[in-house]
């Protein structure tokens, strides 16, 4: 017996729109979530600060990426670390925050202690409403240099963060301490 459809079989007139898989976010995507997110001045008052150390508020960012609004005392920094695959955005939404950074592609994996070149090193400042967006294996530090003022910054990641690898560095040396997971922030 025969399961072919009948070439008379009715056709509906308008067939469901597949679903679209949600789209990845860009960089550029995130640096415009992060610049719009900071300008919404009634959020930013809404963070807690603390001279004691940094605060921070997960955000909900676009095509589900991770975001967090985060507070930094004078004088307090990341340390130099990455956010391995994801790439991402940040902002200064109040005060100003320095950004060293390394242009470098380093290996992600099976080094434990690395040389760097000369002239990889970078620096910028980002004040108030400046912010900077990076591609994957992003190497950087940010600090609050201020000895006086609260920053507060706007960060987005896409994918949401499936570790970040922490490094500390003596001159052009830098050496992997150890990587955190999810579960060490949220
Ligand atoms: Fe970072």
């Amino acid at each position: 017996m025969s399961a072919s459809v009948p070439a008379s079989a009715p056709v509906p007139a308008a067939l469901p729109t597949p679903a679209r898989p949600t789209a990845k976010p860009t960089s550029a995507e995130l640096l415009d979530f992060v610049r719009r997110t900071a300008a919404d001045t009634d959020l930013i008052a809404s963070l807690p600060l603390d001279a004691e150390g940094r605060t921070w508020v997960r955000l909900e960012g676009p095509h589900g990426s991770e975001a967090w609004l985060i507070s930094w005392p004078p004088g307090t920094g990341t340390g130099w670390h990455d956010h391995a695959e994801s790439v991402g955005a940040f902002t200064t939404a109040a005060g100003t925050l320095k950004e060293n950074s390394l242009a470098a592609r380093l290996p992600t994996d099976g080094w434990k202690t690395l040389e760097l070149t000369e002239g990889v090193d970078r620096e910028r400042q980002l004040v108030t409403g400046q912010g900077r967006a990076f591609g994957r294996n992003h190497v950087h530090e940010v600090l609050n240099e201020s000895t006086v003022q609260h920053a507060i910054s706007v960060h987005a990641y896409y994918p949401p963060l499936p570790q970040i690898r922490r490094y500390s560095r003596t001159g052009a040396v830098l050496r992997l301490e150890h990587v955190e997971r999810p579960e060490d922030w949220q």
